[in-house]
């Protein structure tokens, strides 16, 4: 199919162009004397992307799934108990890598379409006089159903227990895209990906990492190698790593941080905010509902879209991808079936969304689904005339009216 084919899948996300230059560069010597002058900046700078001064940040070759591994086997040991609630693929994958790691997994069974329940947890953690919970999960943004929980309610919950449980969150689809505050919320162990909010392929794991959760490796008895933070640490201080780096992605996650900075990490958030909400009134003018229960789980990175009763989803991503060229979200696990999903995160702007709205509304519509013609695309187009903001045109002023 001619022309860029529209990706809106929530991760892999568009690689933008300055990205893609820089990651097409000569093969370089990752143990040059010249690679600390590089590489330390970048680890100071990857921790502004966390928001935390006081953590330190890992970079592993691998995909988020490699994050949760390297958090779980350098801080705890098999037979901790963690507490976690389940509510879409993603925090189900992460209970299931906890279990296969011999953790004993407490798992809050909670609704498709809601987060993470905050009372249930104060609950648990106020009972567990013991002080077994180990560590607390959270899926920030849970992708499977566009789902976000509210991180700073845990941190609250753990607090108001006063429970020395560490805090671990899954930022995969939320980091450097949804606000995520590691040090206001005392985050301990944060894990992202690459191919998601930094705009790059898959292949690096991001972590970052409290100087608490750093010191509970020391008695952490899970048994680690390639993952091991103590090989990082020792390499990292001066700047190289303990095995052969990626280096192509770490040139890559520069120009992502610099576009990120440059934008401004705030107006990225606003911007992923805005955007979100273009396709939010979209699915209201088609009459169709999100997974997403109530306002408060809104997902400013991912939208999954409930077909009506009778209708498969899947029929939906896949005439989209053969008719349109258009790839967006497939449900996945318990709502196959039941959702699609359009991802609006990383390197995007208004107008591309369009089409992925417009993409979405038309295969609907080919399959049957009664939604109007036009009626998502002109209400995600009248909310980003709406927002948009003011110029000035030849002395005249220019605004939504
Ligand atoms: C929230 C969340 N956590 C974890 C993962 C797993 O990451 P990866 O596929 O990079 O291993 C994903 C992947 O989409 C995700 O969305």
């Amino acid at each position: 199919m001619p022309g860029r084919t529209p990706l809106f899948i929530p991760g892999p996300t568009n690689v933008p162009e300055r990205v893609r230059s820089a990651i097409d560069c000569v093969i370089e010597d990752h143990r040059a004397a010249d690679l600390p002058a590089f590489t330390l900046p970048l680890f100071a700078d990857l921790k502004r992307a966390f928001k935390s001064e006081q953590g330190q940040v890992f970079v592993f070759p691998a995909s988020g799934t490699g994050g949760w591994e390297a958090a779980m086997t350098n801080t705890l040991s098999p037979g901790d108990k963690v507490l976690i609630a389940c509510f879409g693929q993603f925090s189900h994958l992460w209970c299931d890598l906890c279990r296969r790691q011999g953790l004993d997994v407490e798992a809050v069974e909670v609704e498709w379409g809601e987060g993470v329940p905050l009372e249930t947890f104060a609950e648990r953690l106020a009972a567990d006089r013991a002080r077994e919970i180990k560590a607390v999960l959270v899926c920030h943004n849970e992708t499977a159903t566009g789902v976000t929980s509210d991180v700073a309610g845990v941190r609250k919950a753990l607090d108001a227990a006063d429970h020395p449980a560490l805090l671990f969150v899954d930022g995969v689809s939320s980091i450097a895209s949804i606000d995520f505050r590691m040090d206001e919320w005392g985050v301990d162990v944060a894990v992202s990906g690459s191919q998601k909010g930094f705009m790059l392929p898959a292949g690096l794991a991001i972590l970052c990492v409290s100087r608490k959760a750093l010191e509970a490796r020391k008695s952490a008895k899970s048994l680690r190698c390639y993952f091991d933070f103590e090989d990082m640490i020792r390499t990292n201080a001066d700047g190289f790593f303990p095995y052969t780096p990626a280096m192509h992605m770490l040139r890559g996650l520069r120009a992502s941080l610099d576009m990120l900075f440059e934008e401004g990490l705030d107006k990225v958030f606003a911007r992923h905010h805005r955007l979100a909400e273009g396709v939010r009134r979209a699915v209201d003018a088609w009459g169709l509902t999100l997974c997403a229960k109530e306002p408060k789980w809104h997902s400013d990175t991912v939208s999954a879209i409930v077909v009506p009763q009778g209708f498969d989803s899947a029929l939906v991503t896949e005439v989209a991808y053969k008719r349109y060229g258009l790839s967006l979200g497939v449900g996945l696990s318990k709502v196959a079936g039941k959702v699609f999903r359009i991802g609006h995160l990383g390197d995007l702007n208004e107008l591309q969304l369009m089409s992925g709205i417009a993409g979405a509304e038309m295969a609907m519509r080919d399959i049957g689904i009664p939604v109007e013609a036009g009626s998502g695309m002109a209400a995600a187009a009248e909310h980003y005339r709406s927002t948009a903001a003011p110029i000035e045109v030849k002395n005249a002023a220019v605004s939504s009216r």
